[in-house]
């Protein structure tokens, strides 16, 4: 029997919608802090097999999610480029290693697969591991994401310089997105070819650029990269994730090709009812996490509402961004509780 995410992400519409969360794994769970507290070094997290698939599993076990989504973080791909990263605690992350904010990377195949080979054996090992049913996602940054990471050095949310150097030299510019959309192909298909069933593309910033630039650095990368990696390996689904592309959703999804959108929180449920379900595009959100933290009838009413505006499918709940550290564990085992209840007919 195909496992329930995989079927959404081939356009069926179930009688109640499979969940997954992003940032599922991660330090509102005690569980995830005392591994966390005992390596030290997040990225060490991610490029140890054992301790990244334990931490995979550690909400899966807890909760009985639909999806595991492998542990690792989509600065991975500028780190194996060489560009250094590090995480600094409260801070986040720190790049270092390009001489200037102009230079860009030369693509050595080998040397950045054999730094990420670490991260492929733990998802051959999370496969092996997870119970029946349970879907395993890869992922991986958009260009224009992890390229604002690489620009400004840190994370940061309003890209000016980013968007300056893209505005101003777009033939540069392009070169740095066409180094990383080559990467994210190669990352991606090392993840599918190590057992990954489906994987999801993160545009946290796509919403910063206007229109021409959208269309430029976020929806012509992810159209080439769906399009390479479907034809390496044909019955993979992939999600994109063009986080705040506001009224250009559908265009997203009609010219990348992607199986699924995801929905960031402040996409209207009816317009995504109308406009992409009822074009058959699949989408998958867009509780806004901070009712998590709230809990409670708050949580519960919101919970109701998204069921009873996107229940019809095709939908996988989620979230609209990933789960605040602060967030009770108590509170999302009442959103499962509740999703796993409910039945559309
Ligand atoms: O459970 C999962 O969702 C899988 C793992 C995952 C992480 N990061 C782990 C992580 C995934 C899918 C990501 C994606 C990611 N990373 C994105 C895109 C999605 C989004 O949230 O917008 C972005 C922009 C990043 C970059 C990043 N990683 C930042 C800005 C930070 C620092 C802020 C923070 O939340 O700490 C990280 C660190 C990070 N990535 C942590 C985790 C669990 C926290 C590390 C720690 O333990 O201190």
């Amino acid at each position: 029997m195909t496992k329930p995410l995989l079927r959404v992400l081939a356009g069926e519409k179930l009688n109640r919608p499979p969940i997954w969360l992003m940032r599922q794994a991660g330090r509102y769970l005690t569980e995830y802090r005392q591994i966390r507290a005992k390596v030290g070094r997040f990225l060490d997290m991610c490029y140890t097999p054992d301790i990244a698939t334990e931490v995979t599993l550690q909400p899966i076990r807890r909760y009985g999610f639909d999806a595991a989504i492998l542990f690792s973080d989509i600065l991975v791909v500028p780190d194996a480029l060489g560009q250094h990263v590090r995480f600094i605690e409260n801070e986040g992350p720190v790049l270092l290693g390009l001489k200037d904010d102009r230079e860009v990377l030369e693509f050595d195949s080998d040397r950045f697969l054999g730094h990420l080979a670490p991260v492929y054996q733990a998802v051959r090992q999370i496969k092996k591991a997870l119970p029946a049913g349970v879907a395993l996602i890869g992922f991986a940054g958009a260009p224009w994401t992890v390229a604002t990471y690489m620009v400004e050095g840190r994370g940061g949310t309003d890209h000016i310089e980013t968007r300056m150097f893209a505005y101003s030299e777009p033939l540069l510019f392009g070169r740095l997105i066409d180094l990383l959309t080559e990467a994210t192909i190669e990352h991606l298909s090392a993840q599918i070819a190590a057992g990954a069933e489906a994987v999801q593309l993160f545009d946290t910033w796509a919403g910063a650029l206007a229109e021409p630039g959208f269309r430029q650095w976020c929806v012509e990368p992810a159209r080439r990269i769906v399009e390479v990696i479907k034809s390496r390996h044909p019955d993979i689904r992939i999600i994109g994730f063009p986080r705040g592309a506001g009224s250009l959703y559908a265009a997203y999804a009609m010219e990348t090709g992607v199986d699924a959108v995801s929905l960031d929180t402040t996409v209207s449920a009816n317009w995504a009812s109308s406009a992409l379900q009822g074009r058959g595009i699949a989408v998958q959100g867009n509780l806004d996490p901070v009712l998590l933290i709230v809990g409670g009838t708050a949580l519960d009413d919101e919970v109701d509402r998204l069921l009873a505006t996107l229940g019809a499918g095709p939908w996988i709940f989620n979230l609209g961004h990933g789960i605040q550290q602060v967030t009770p564990p108590e509170h999302v085992a009442q959103l499962v509780e509740r999703v796993r209840r409910w039945s559309r007919s």
